[in-house]
């Protein structure tokens, strides 16, 4: 017991100061946000809530958009998990869980273990709503994307082409990812805590249609 309130301790540590200045929306906050979440997740659906907190502490450590690759985000928090001397079968289901829980368009593999639901589930979370809205906006502003081209119908997939010359704005990522994350949750509890959240954001987008509209009258 005391052994993992230390590993959770040193992991939280490590993982603020790793992240504390992060301006992509995946800062600190983000990590506080889906590790309390995946904790209640873990009470309400079961899983343990050691392996779900330590998981959700590290999962950004692994993020693909923050190292270098892939294989060099795994590689970090697979050291860490070393150096503080998780053993081999916490370690091995913490790996397994950050190395799949990222959404890649909506279409990987199905998280296995309950733990990864659960923190899969808490990480989509902090994707649906109002601070959800916010993170978009401010990784939006960290890539240098506009916050909306009038010219571009929003949509849930956009080419190839049409990324490379700088379409991807703010308020197309609603359409392209966060207003599909409720169908995608694995856990009843998530879908019900993600259905407000979800409700908010479609209010969000007709209050910004509607704004738009009236700032921009015959200027096209
Ligand atoms: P995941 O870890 O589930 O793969 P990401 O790290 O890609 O998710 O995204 C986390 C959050 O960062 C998104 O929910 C969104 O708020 C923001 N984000 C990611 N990609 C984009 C994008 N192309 N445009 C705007 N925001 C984005
Ligand atoms: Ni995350």
């Amino acid at each position: 017991m005391k052994d993992m309130e230390a590993i959770i301790a040193k992991t939280r540590n490590f993982v603020k100061a790793a992240l504390e200045h992060d301006a992509s929306g995946h800062d600190w906050w983000h990590i506080v946000r889906v590790a309390r979440s995946a904790k209640l997740l873990a009470g309400l659906e079961g899983g343990d809530p050691y392996v779900c907190e330590l998981a959700a502490l590290l999962h950004d450590i692994a993020d693909e958009k923050l190292n270098v690759s892939k294989e060099a985000g795994l590689r970090r928090v697979e050291d860490w998990l070393a150096e503080i001397g998780v053993d081999a079968s916490t370690s091995e289901t913490v790996m397994l869980i950050v190395s799949t829980m990222s959404y890649g368009g909506g279409g990987g593999a199905p998280m296995e273990t309950i733990e990864g639901k659960v923190v899969q589930d808490a990480d989509r979370l902090d994707a649906i709503g109002a601070i959800a809205a916010a993170r978009t906006f401010v990784y939006s502003g960290w890539k240098g994307r506009l916050i909306y081209d009038p010219y571009v119908r929003p949509r849930a997939s956009m080419t190839k082409e049409e990324y490379r010359s700088g379409k991807d704005t703010a308020i197309n990522h609603f359409y392209e990812k966060l207003l599909k994350l409720k169908a995608l949750l694995n856990t009843e509890s998530a879908r019900m805590l993600a259905e407000e959240r979800h409700a908010y954001m479609l209010r969000y987008l007709e209050a910004f249609d509607r704004e738009w509209e009236l700032g921009n009258p015959d200027y096209l």
